[in-house]
């Protein structure tokens, strides 16, 4: 496996491959890896010659008074995780490297953003957009990897890619969790014992709404007030707890069709987000 800190670098590789007539997958992350990733890397070397992965934890995409800073970094312990599960080439550029200077125009998305994280993390999604518009400049790959773990960014990537013409093709795989069914997360880290016994709580309260609405109920505002209640014995702290129509992310009154379940839940030093989806 190649590490590569430069753009320069990153696309003399990814020429000389084209050249080959491979072609090319790519996996953006923002590093301290875990099996969510390494299924992301997994899947995209059992498609593509190339596997590109990189590692940059994204200034643009954190709030203020959010973790960029306490963001869990761990070069070394990536290189090897990432290694194994087959990435070729590992882009991890600097934050000048990325932003040499003050960005003169950033992508602001327009749709899709007055719910959920969007909501709750405002200008969050527009530093998403901005740098995953920027690595796929950079790396041009045939096809990116996404999970679905983050459905939100997904949609706002399949509008941004629609929007703008990206040739670059969307594959979202399905999100990985830990036996209790915690989804996996970087700020799993972060959690307290007691807090990380608790945390599956959120995974099985978006199974308690999907069994409720797969048993006929199709009320958003009694599924609510069902997830939110189940949610009050746990020690955090609700971000928002939504149950919309998905991919359009509008709050029907009576549920049919694709719905996404979602909850963003606070604990003392992490926040942790986790959906489902499903046919009503
Ligand atoms: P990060 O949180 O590191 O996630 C990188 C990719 O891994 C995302 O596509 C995310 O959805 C996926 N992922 C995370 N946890 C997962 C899980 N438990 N199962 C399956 N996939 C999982 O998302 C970002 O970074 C950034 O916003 C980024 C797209 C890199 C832009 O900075």
């Amino acid at each position: 496996m190649i590490i590569q800190e430069t753009i320069k670098g990153i696309r003399e590789e990814v020429k000389s491959a084209r050249r080959k007539k491979r072609t090319v997958g790519f996996v953006p992350t923002m590093g301290f890896l875990h099996e969510g990733h390494l299924s992301l890397i997994q899947a995209a070397k059992a498609k593509h010659d190339l596997v590109v992965v990189s590692i940059f934890v994204n200034p643009l995409q954190f709030g203020p008074n959010e973790d960029f800073d306490r963001y869990p970094r761990d070069f070394e312990r990536d290189e090897q995780l990432a290694k194994e599960a087959g990435a070729d080439v590992l882009f991890y550029p600097s934050v000048t490297e990325m932003y040499p200077k003050e960005m003169p125009m950033t992508i602001h998305v327009t749709r899709g953003t007055d719910v959920l994280c969007g909501a709750s993390r405002p200008g969050h999604f527009d530093g998403v957009a901005t740098v995953v518009m920027k690595l796929f400049q950079i790396v041009q790959p045939d096809e990116a990897f996404f999970g679905q773990k983050d459905a939100q960014q997904v949609a706002i990537i399949a509008n941004m890619i629609e929007a703008f013409n990206v040739p670059i093709q969307l594959n979202t795989c399905p999100t990985i969790r830990e036996e209790d069914g915690l989804a996996k997360s970087s700020r799993n880290v972060y959690l307290t014992a007691e807090e990380r016994q608790e945390a599956p709580i959120i995974y099985q309260t978006l199974q308690y709404g999907a069994k409720r609405i797969q048993a006929g109920e199709k009320k958003r505002e009694i599924i609510l007030a069902e997830m939110k209640e189940r949610l009050l014995s746990a020690s955090g702290r609700i971000d928002y707890v939504e149950v919309l129509s998905y991919p359009s992310l509008k709050q029907p009154e009576q549920l049919s069709g694709r719905i996404i379940l979602a909850i963003a839940y606070f604990y003392q030093h992490a926040r942790l987000i986790d959906n489902y989806i499903l046919e009503a």
